[in-house]
């Protein structure tokens, strides 16, 4: 019933060239259109006109961004508005990364508006959730989801619900090469299917896509993707590469 979203999160890599060149790299046949998957990249900002550009007329393969400013245009030296990606023709964009939770101070707060103002905008936010490793090893996991989870979401209705996307990434998995097996995902991602039911019911809840991020690759995607409430990928390193990324679509398609 939930398609498969494999989502490529490209942090601070991949400028304008390389962003052409990963396009012009990538296989065709991650690029058409495949029942149940879809299939995205998150460039950075100066590179979201390339990869417009550089995408196959016909190319299935979605392009979004790695954040967004909360306000309308105006004086915030440094920020990009929904308006802008929306000039675009951006499908989706990252909100609360782990990364721009630990090294640029974004809260839950800040995050909740992003995601209003980016739902407000028909741009879909992939909100990001996840514990660091004292947290788990202090067994406290289950409720920093749960506040992360609820903080930014607060004030949703469920129609709105619906039209998100979560990303569960364990930060001790980011970029470590270490994974969560996929019964830790299936249980963390259970947990949230069954925190989303309790606020804005059962119908929403099973219809919100739920992503692992966190080392995911072509070795172990396969694993991850079999769970029953893992509906995709949110990946980073193994995303840069076109070949990894084709073989990602592909174990997607096999599901
Ligand atoms: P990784 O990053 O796949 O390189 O671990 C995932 C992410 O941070 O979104």
């Amino acid at each position: 019933m939930r398609s498969i979203l494999i989502a490529g999160n490209w942090k601070m890599n991949m400028g304008p060239k390389e962003t052409a060149d990963f396009f012009a790299q990538l296989d065709d046949s991650a690029q058409k259109n495949i029942e149940g998957v879809d299939a995205a990249v998150c460039p950075p900002f100066v590179s979201l006109s390339a990869a417009f550009s550089a995408r196959k007329s016909g190319s299935a393969v979605k392009i979004g961004a790695q954040n967004v400013h909360f306000e309308d245009n105006g004086a915030y030296t440094g920020e990009i508005s929904t308006s802008m990606l929306n000039e675009l023709g951006c499908d989706f964009v990252i909100l609360g990364h782990s990364e721009r939770r630990e090294y640029f101070g974004e809260d839950d707060a800040i995050i909740n508006k992003k995601v209003k103002k980016a739902l407000a905008a028909g741009v879909t936010p992939i909100v990001c959730v996840g514990e660091v490793l004292a947290e788990r090893k202090e067994n406290r996991h289950f409720d920093v989801v749960k506040e992360q989870t609820a903080g930014s979401l607060a004030g949703l209705s469920a129609d709105e619900l619906k039209k998100i996307v979560i990303a569960y990434e364990p930060v001790w998995a980011i970029g470590t090469g270490e994974t969560a097996s996929p019964e830790q995902a299936q249980e963390m991602h259970a947990f949230i299917r069954k925190e989303l039911a309790a606020q804005f019911g059962e119908e929403a809840a099973a219809t919100v896509r739920i992503l692992y991020g966190g080392s995911m690759k072509p070795g172990n995607a396969d694993e991850l993707l079999k769970q029953p409430d893992v509906d995709g990928g949110l990946i980073g390193g193994a995303s840069l590469k076109p070949s990894d990324f084709s073989q990602l679509v592909a174990i997607a398609a096999a599901q």
